[in-house]
C-alpha cells in the first residue's frame, strides 16, 4: 500500500479555536480523521505531522521518500509565503508535492498571493476549507 504523507505548517494545530471565519470550526484532529477515511477509499496508507517549526518542515519534507512516503500533501501555513528552506527542500525531492490551503489565499492581505511553494509543488488547491485537503489528497493519489 503506498503512504502520503500530511505536513501541517506552523499555528494549524490551533484550527478549530483561531480564526474560525477565515479557517472554519474543524480542529486539525477532525480534518486527520476525515483524510484517514478518504485514504481508505483510495487505499492509501496516511501519517500526518504538524509543526511550528521551519526546520522539522524541512527536515520531514527531505526525509519523506526514505520514510517510504509515495507522495506529500502540504498545507505550509504562514511559511509559504516566507520559507525559501521549505520550496528548496521540496524542489529536492523527487516525490509529488501538493500544496493546500484552507483559505482563498489569492482573496486575502496582498502578503499572502505570493507562494513560494508554488512553483516546485505538482499543483496548488486553495481556498476550499478543511476540503482542500481531501482534494489535495485525491490530487497526490493520481500522481504516485
Ligand atoms: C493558510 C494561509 C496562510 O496565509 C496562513 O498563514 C495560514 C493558513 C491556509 O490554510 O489558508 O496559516 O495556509
Amino acid at each position: 500500500m503506498k503512504k502520503v504523507l500530511i505536513i501541517h505548517g506552523p499555528n494549524l494545530n490551533l484550527l478549530g479555536k483561531r480564526e474560525e471565519a477565515v479557517y472554519g470550526k474543524m480542529s486539525l484532529d477532525e480534518i486527520g480523521k476525515s483524510l484517514k477515511v478518504k485514504a481508505k477509499e483510495l487505499n492509501l496508507g496516511l501519517e500526518s505531522f504538524q509543526s511550528n517549526h521551519e526546520g522539522e518542515i524541512v527536515q520531514k519534507v527531505q526525509d519523506a521518500k526514505e520514510s517510504g512516503f509515495s507522495g506529500i500533501v502540504i498545507n505550509p501555513a504562514a511559511y509559504t509565503h516566507t520559507s525559501v528552506a521549505t520550496r528548496d527542500a521540496i524542489s529536492a525531492i523527487d516525490i509529488p508535492v501538493v500544496e493546500v490551503h484552507l483559505s482563498n489565499i489569492y482573496a486575502r492581505e496582498e502578503f499572502r498571493h505570493t507562494s513560494l511553494i508554488s512553483p516546485v509543488a505538482a499543483g496548488q488547491i486553495v481556498g476550499f476549507g478543511s476540503k482542500s485537503y481531501i482534494l489535495g489528497l485525491e490530487a497526490v493519489a493520481g500522481l504516485i
